[in-house]
């Protein structure tokens, strides 16, 4: 396993590479079926997408500060609204899943930390806040999101 700051170098070499007007698409493969969830869902592509052109624009500290407060409030509200899902239809993987919420909660707050740091400059913060979002896009909500709505379909007889 490559070393943080190595995957972040390559990431933002990549992203580089992407060029500056690479935009995700909020796509048919990360709707789940349940709307207000897809809803939120495509909220926080859609705050992927600005904190993208931020990488490119110069990023003041305000900035990268309003982003980690947007991304703070909307993990409170989205997290609670899937795991309350998951109780209302006892969801077998719950707990896997909430966990996983956790896991994403840590590095957030851990990005927080580095945001502290006022010798860390605006661009590799928002870098970093790109970089864990997009992960956390592509694998959570491409995969066990995606489960979830699987499950929560059939048992309410959507699916
Ligand atoms: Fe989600
Ligand atoms: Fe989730």
């Amino acid at each position: 396993m490559l070393n943080y700051e190595l995957r972040f170098l390559i990431f933002v070499k990549l992203y580089k590479r992407m060029g500056e007007n690479t935009m995700i698409e909020f796509t048919e493969n990360m709707m789940i079926g349940v709307p207000h969830i897809d809803a939120q869902h495509r909220e926080m592509v859609g705050f992927l997408n600005k904190s993208l052109e931020l990488c490119n624009a110069n990023p003041t500290r305000e900035e990268i500060e309003a982003g980690l407060n947007f991304l703070a409030s909307y993990v409170t509200t989205h997290f609670r609204d899937e795991e309350e899902l998951q109780i209302e239809c006892n969801y077998p993987n719950y707990q896997r899943h909430k966990e996983k919420h956790e896991a994403f909660v840590e590095s957030f707050l851990a990005l927080k930390s580095t945001y502290a740091n006022e010798n860390v400059s605006p661009e590799r913060l928002a870098y970093m806040l790109v970089q864990e979002v997009m992960i956390w896009v592509v694998e959570h909500v491409e995969g066990e999101d995606i489960e979830f709505g699987r499950y929560y379909n059939q048992v309410k007889g959507t699916a």
